[in-house]
């Protein structure tokens, strides 16, 4: 009967060749959440030894199975029986708990760990490198149940082998949403599981114990599950109200979607409820294998499934936090919902000259506010970002990593200054993905993207591209393949006007969350160096990669007058607004522009590399909202580009003013921004400059270029759609 009206579960056959997988993944995950998968190559034996594990575990006597007692923070060991009690369903409370018993083993190895391996970033899905795809439980904290031979070879062997079908899976259902390379990598890397032993005991034990609930009504946490059962039947899933039965199905995995694939999809796909009924005489038996996508990065909904239509259901969540939260009210424990995954607070104070509030975690680091209109201080009162010295970001602990992210984003300012770096290419790189993976960071650097006009690459550094007049004194400076006398940077000429300010990329699907800038302490004179021992012959047979050695000399290329960056702060902008002008200003959008972009630089500078009509198609207008709400602070702010947005619309149908209205809305509104202060940052050879491109609006000065060079390393952060909620 409910076959007949709710449907079937569906059966994605990974062998079949001339199914289209994807689609198939992604239409079951929106009418479901729940598929099966067959043929998915892990052998038969292996599952039912895995399965015969579970008996033999929940079969030791109690006391052995408590004293491998649950770990909240790692979340392994024993849950049920006189232990820690787990209740999946919130609303039933810790007194109506599960019936089941748990015990788990997660890859905590890589818990903390900094980032992807940088030297090796082009590779799809590339795995961490604290894990390893044939043990992925190597190095991870665990408890192994004394007295059970054969149970870790076994455990160990499934682990790793349901870790490479998650790889698969996430591929079927990054294609089924057209998620490129970069979101890919970003999202599937470095996955955090869960293995979860299961026992679900008769139906009349659980009768006895007041509840014939195995498992609550729950949707699960992370990414994909792939749940492994015996014959006994108990799953169901939630359907329009009514319960669908999930029965096993012989050598197939059940595989469901979680929390964060719904968050990801905007609740496109679902993160269906489902729950265990016990009813069976004999106990049931399952291993559910929960994953979770990479935990150190910001997980945001892709833009094609947020707009006008259907809003923004929840502000993006970080992983960790989440997960935290979930096992924590699961085990009973009192905490609170995490909103974000940095701690503010609601004081807008001015604080002329102040040292920031957050206590140095180290004698030599010093964090000082940054703000006004005088470099190196707060004079105006108004606190655009903080300035970190003292330290040396490559071997600085994560704790005071994470400490000037948290100081960065804190009231809603945004900026971070680190002084006195001494970084090559590749250090530059490597403190990016230090900063870019801390709590609240920006996530991992993306590999950069040449546009025509913009600087070449350097071989030695995918993700690092060039600004700046500076021209190459040595063939291939940097690796840039330049000839002397070439310019190696992007070099677009300043100007003293209100046009030039504007914030990077928002002409973009999802305008970059961050940019990050470096002056480098010391500037190449020498070409970088030859593939280390060409001619090995071994070399040539695996097609060894060349990695050339960029070597450096004591000079800096920085104008002595000139040449700063400039910031504002759009959050201050938007709360001067008076109430009127905030209803007003909330019911606008801007059109954003690529083409637009391209023809203002070009009319500036006649000499840059034209743009065709082909590369214009290639990059559509896109529409944001004149108001955005930032996803990790949830402050409010302007979003303006008076360089490539100043067409107005109605942000309700699309309906344009007119263009002198538009054009004199977004320059006046900057030109207000700007009146409320600015900071100048006067460039220092050695200086790391952060921004958080959602809040702050920014613009270089000019300088003078016959006489001065400028040469400033570039790097950019994944990017996310404008949002307004
Ligand atoms: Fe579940
Ligand atoms: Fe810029």
């Amino acid at each position: 009967m409910e076959k007949a009206r709710l449907g079937e579960v569906p059966v994605v056959d990974l062998k079949c060749a001339t199914c289209d997988l994807a689609s198939e993944v992604g239409q079951a995950l929106k009418r479901f959440g729940f598929f099966y998968v067959s043929n998915h190559g892990i052998p038969q034996e292996l599952l039912s030894s895995q399965l015969e594990q579970n008996r033999r575990l929940f079969d030791l006597p109690d006391q052995v199975k408590r004293s491998m007692a649950f770990n909240v923070t790692l979340d392994i060991g024993y849950t049920g029986g006189t232990g820690t009690s787990q209740a999946l369903d919130p609303n039933a409370g810790i007194q109506a708990a599960d019936t089941k018993e748990g015990f788990m083993l997660t890859n905590n190895a890589f818990m903390g760990a900094a980032a992807l391996d940088p030297t090796n970033p082009r590779k799809f899905l590339p795995r961490h490198p604290h894990l390893d795809p044939k043990d992925p439980l190597a190095g991870a904290t665990l408890h192994w149940p004394p007295g059970l031979p054969g149970y870790e070879r076994v455990i160990r062997s499934y682990f790793a082998s349901a870790y490479e079908l998650n790889y698969r899976l996430n591929d079927l259902l990054f294609s089924s949403l057209g998620m490129d390379a970069n979101e890919r990598n970003r999202l599937g890397s470095a996955p955090f599981c869960v293995l979860k032993q299961l026992r679900y005991g008769p139906g009349r034990d659980a009768l006895a114990n007041g509840s014939s609930i195995g498992a609550g009504a729950h949707a699960d946490w992370g990414s994909l599950t792939l749940l492994l059962t015996d014959d006994t039947p108990g799953l169901q899933v939630e359907m329009a109200g009514e319960w669908l039965p999930v029965p096993p199905r012989r050598g197939m995995f059940i595989v469901n979607a979680g929390d964060q694939i719904e968050a990801l999809t905007n609740g496109h796909y679902r993160s269906a409820k489902h729950r265990v009924i016990t009813t069976s005489p004999h106990p049931r038996y399952s291993t559910a294998f929960f994953t979770y996508f990479n935990y150190k990065e910001p997980l945001t909904p892709l833009h094609e499934h947020v707009n006008p239509q259907k809003p923004l259901r929840r502000a993006p969540m970080d992983t960790m936090a989440w997960f935290q939260y979930k096992l924590r009210q699961s085990v009973g424990e009192n905490v609170s919902r995490p909103l974000s995954t940095t701690t503010t607070t609601s004081s807008s104070e001015p604080a002329a000259n102040a040292t920031c509030s957050f206590a140095p975690l180290r004698e030599a680091l010093v964090i000082r506010a940054l703000g006004g209109g005088v470099e190196g201080g707060a004079e105006g009162g108004v606190l655009l970002g903080v300035e970190a010295l003292g330290i040396d970001l490559l071997s600085v602990s994560d704790d005071v990593i994470d400490e000037l992210i948290a100081a960065m984003h804190a009231d809603g300012k945004g900026l971070l200054v680190v002084r006195n770096q001494t970084l090559s290419p590749e250090g530059y790189e490597r403190a990016l993905f230090r900063l870019g993976r801390a709590a609240g960071g920006f996530g991992t650097p993306l590999l950069y993207d040449r546009w025509p006009g913009q600087s070449p690459r350097l071989r030695c550094c995918p993700h690092v591209s060039l600004l700046g007049n500076y021209r190459a004194r040595v063939d291939d400076e940097l690796g840039t393949g330049a000839v002397v006398g070439d310019r190696i940077g992007e070099y677009k000429p300043a100007r003293e006007e209100l046009r030039e300010w504007h914030t990077d990329g928002s002409f973009l699907a999802r305008p970059k969350i961050g940019v990050a800038l470096y002056a480098p302490s010391a500037v190449p004179v020498a070409t970088c160096a030859p593939c280390a021992k060409p001619s090995a012959w071994w070399r040539k047979l695996l097609r060894w990669p060349c990695r050339p050695t960029c070597r450096h000399a004591p000079a800096s290329a920085l104008p002595p007058e000139g040449g700063h960056t400039a910031f504002a702060s759009g959050i201050l902008g938007y709360e001067r607004l008076d109430a009127a002008e905030r209803e007003q200003l909330e019911s606008l959008s801007a059109v954003h522009s690529w083409c637009d972009f391209m023809h203002f630089l070009e009319a500036r500078d006649p000499g840059r590399e034209k743009v065709s009509a082909d590369d214009c198609a290639k990059k559509p207008d896109v529409t944001w909202p004149l108001v955005r709400t930032h996803p990790v602070t949830n402050r409010r702010s302007l979003y303006l580009n008076p360089k490539n947005g100043l067409r107005i619309v109605h942000s309700s149908d699309g309906e344009p003013a007119s263009a002198e209205m538009s054009a004199s809305l977004v320059l006046n509104l900057t030109k207000r921004l700007l009146e409320l202060g600015t900071y100048h940052h006067t460039w220092r050879p050695g200086d790391l400059v952060l921004m958080d491109n959602r809040v702050l609006i920014h613009a270089a000065t000019p300088f003078d270029a016959d006489k001065y060079e400028r040469l400033i390393y570039r790097a950019e952060f994944p990017g996310e759609p404008v949002y307004f909620f």
